[in-house]
């Protein structure tokens, strides 16, 4: 089965509303609307209902960089899966390496927000990957088998379609240093294993996503990689140039 490529830029917190507005619109000039790719803005929770109004119309989609597990409730600062629907957002990024640690996310809460969004009509954007540590000490498959284990536990069906997988070895992201080939081949391949065991055919249709350092001169090779379906893009994502030569990248790539 051909898996749609992905390209989701994450922009943390970066960009106020006018400055997303005026991003997204430039590069809505220089990129081509079509079906083939879906190319995802993650921007602040700020520019979410702007970024939907602009991009309304266009094959182009926006999620949101986190969500609640409850529909509603005594939870100061938070936002639920029915309030980013409501606006027209279509992806959530879950269980991203800067929640789990900076804000102590564990697997039992990013399964609890991965159950509510899983049955919801957001699609969850769901990221894995192993600290530096865990590689060096060889810990890398079972972390990856138990990330995938826990946070995709209780689930009562999946729909491929509906579900993305986001690998993010924590020690690539934002620090320049992409994983190689061979690591980001053997991690996919153990992450597809995994959610096959879990989910059977439709477990290995899941689009598995590469994150940590893509930029433009890595991403054509990131994207030979068996496995790979697309990108996660933290620094890059927020430079115009930058984010529309990766896209270029995947939309010109023969598969
Ligand atoms: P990076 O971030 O591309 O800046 O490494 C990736 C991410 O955090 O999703």
């Amino acid at each position: 089965m051909i898996i749609k490529p992905i390209i989701a830029g994450n922009w943390k917190m970066h960009k106020s509303n006018d400055e997303s507005i005026s991003f997204v619109g430039k590069i809505q000039k220089r990129i081509l609307d079509d079906e083939l790719t879906e190319i995802i803005f993650c921007p602040p929770f700020t520019s979410l209902f702007s970024i939907v109004g602009t991009l309304d119309n266009s094959s182009f989609s926006v999620g949101a960089q986190n969500v609640h597990c409850d529909s509603h409730g005594a939870f100061t600062g938070e936002i639920s899966v029915n309030m980013l629907d409501s606006i027209g957002v279509k992806y959530v990024i879950i269980g991203h390496s800067e929640r789990r640690h900076i804000f102590d996310e564990s697997d039992h809460f990013i399964n609890e927000k991965i159950i509510a969004v899983n049955s919801s009509n957001l699609i969850p954007i769901f990221c894995i990957g192993e600290t530096l540590e865990q590689r060096e000490s060889g810990l890398t498959d079972k972390i990856i088998k138990e990330q995938i284990e826990l946070g995709m536990a209780k689930l009562d069906s999946i729909d491929p379609k509906k579900f993305i997988v986001a690998y993010e070895p924590v020690w690539a992201i934002g620090t320049g240093k992409t994983a190689s080939v061979l690591q980001v081949e053997d991690a996919h391949l153990k992450i597809k294993t995994n959610l096959r065991i879990l989910f059977g055919s439709k477990g290995e249709e899941i689009p598995v996503l590469y994150g940590g350092s893509v930029n433009e001169n890595n991403a054509e090779s990131l994207l030979k990689v068996d496995g790979v379906n697309g990108f996660l893009i933290g620094g890059a994502s927020l430079k115009v140039d930058s984010f529309c030569k990766i896209i270029d990248i995947v939309k010109n790539f023969e598969r």
